[in-house]
């Protein structure tokens, strides 16, 4: 069961993030891949300098892993100011904002990951200091509650959100800047595993770099968990050295294969073919076969099945596509009628 979580599992443990914490970037410029952002970013953030403003607030978006954490990091740094970290859910009341936005410095940045979970109590308190740096709250109760306005300094608030439909069209207006996060090409993974194996003091040829860039589906956060259990391999069976034999044996302990599908997106890919007869079924459906929470598998196994065309979507529901019955080696055996839907 562990060797199918490696993939799909959202959240990082304690050690992870840990050793991921080394692992991040530390700078734009040590920020590998998403070239479209990471240009569109050097430019707002030296325009900002230059106006010795703060920067626009910024939305960051895309599947889990992919560096939206990462990158908020760089941004605070490329801009010298302090990032205060906040989330979603860990915001009950307005009343939990107060006191961090109060303590913003000028130009500092406060990021709240997973924007999209905010309550709209919660979200309504932010509207106006994203707008004009300014909050409202209510002192006393009862006959004596007065509505008080606070100043607030000029600050970035950058979000960070695995679903961005999710957030509410003001809250969205209220962004300057937008980033959507693309999977990493398997030339950017290999990149990146090089550079993590090297902050871990291991040696690795560019060959096994590679395997397990084609193997990350497309997540800088899965390459570095994937080289982490090929590294303990290697020290293992070998002298700690990555090469081709022991990248391709560890690999396939961990059930992943050549197009970085592990066991869950299997089953799921199953599910639709063998008991929903290849589609369209909706996504509750699937989510009950599998036993699976449906936030998981819209979040964490869904994104990276469509941009490989595995499965597409219709209005009807999830279809497989005839690229997914091949790769599990299952005769397409749709009725062409039925395509048509
Ligand atoms: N561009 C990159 N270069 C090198 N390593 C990266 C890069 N982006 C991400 N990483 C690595 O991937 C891991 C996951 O990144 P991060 O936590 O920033 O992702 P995320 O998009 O915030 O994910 P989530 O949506 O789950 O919060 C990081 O710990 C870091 O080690
Ligand atoms: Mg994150």
């Amino acid at each position: 069961m562990e060797e199918e979580r490696l993939v799909n599992s959202q959240k990082e443990n304690e050690e992870e993030r840990i050793i991921n914490l080394s692992l991040r970037p530390r700078t734009i410029d040590e920020f590998i891949g998403q070239p479209n952002t990471v240009s569109a970013l050097k430019i707002a953030v030296e325009a900002a300098g230059k106006r010795d403003e703060p920067l626009e607030h910024i939305l960051l978006s895309g599947p889990p892993g992919l560096g939206k954490t990462s990158l908020a990091y760089c941004i605070a740094k490329e801009m010298k100011t302090k990032l205060t970290a906040t989330s979603g859910p860990a915001i009950e009341r307005a009343g939990d904002l107060v006191g961090i936005l109060t303590n913003l410095e000028k130009g500092d940045v406060l990021f709240i990951d997973e924007i999209h979970r905010l309550s709209r109590v919660v979200e309504e308190f932010l509207y106006p200091a994203m707008e004009n740096f300014q909050i409202d709250f209510i002192i006393d109760k009862g006959p004596y509650a007065k509505s008080v306005k606070f100043n607030l300094k000029p600050f970035t608030l950058i979000g960070a959100t695995t679903r961005k439909g999710s957030l509410s069209a003001p809250l969205r207006g209220r962004f300057g800047l937008f980033f959507d996060f693309d999977f990493y090409t398997p030339q950017d993974l290999t990149m990146i595993v090089g550079r993590s194996a090297a902050l871990l003091d291991t040696k690795i040829n560019e060959e096994s770099a590679f395997e397990i860039a084609k193997r990350s589906r497309g997540s800088a956060r899965l390459c570095n968990r994937i080289l982490k259990r090929v590294r303990d391999y290697a020290q293992v069976k070998g002298d700690g050295t990555i090469g081709i034999e022991i990248t391709k044996t560890a690999l396939d302990t961990i059930l992943v294969d050549d197009k970085g599908l592990d066991g869950m997106d299997r089953k799921y890919l199953l599910s639709i073919i063998k008991m929903h007869n290849g589609g369209p079924v909706g996504i509750e459906a699937i989510a009950a076969s599998l036993g699976e929470d449906r936030g998981t598998l819209e979040d964490v196994v869904e994104p990276y099945l469509l941009s490989k065309g595995f499965i597409n979507r219709s209005p009807r529901g999830r279809i497989a596509t005839e690229t997914a019955f091949s790769h599990l080696n299952i005769p397409f055996t749709k009725d062409p009628q039925e395509k048509l839907f």
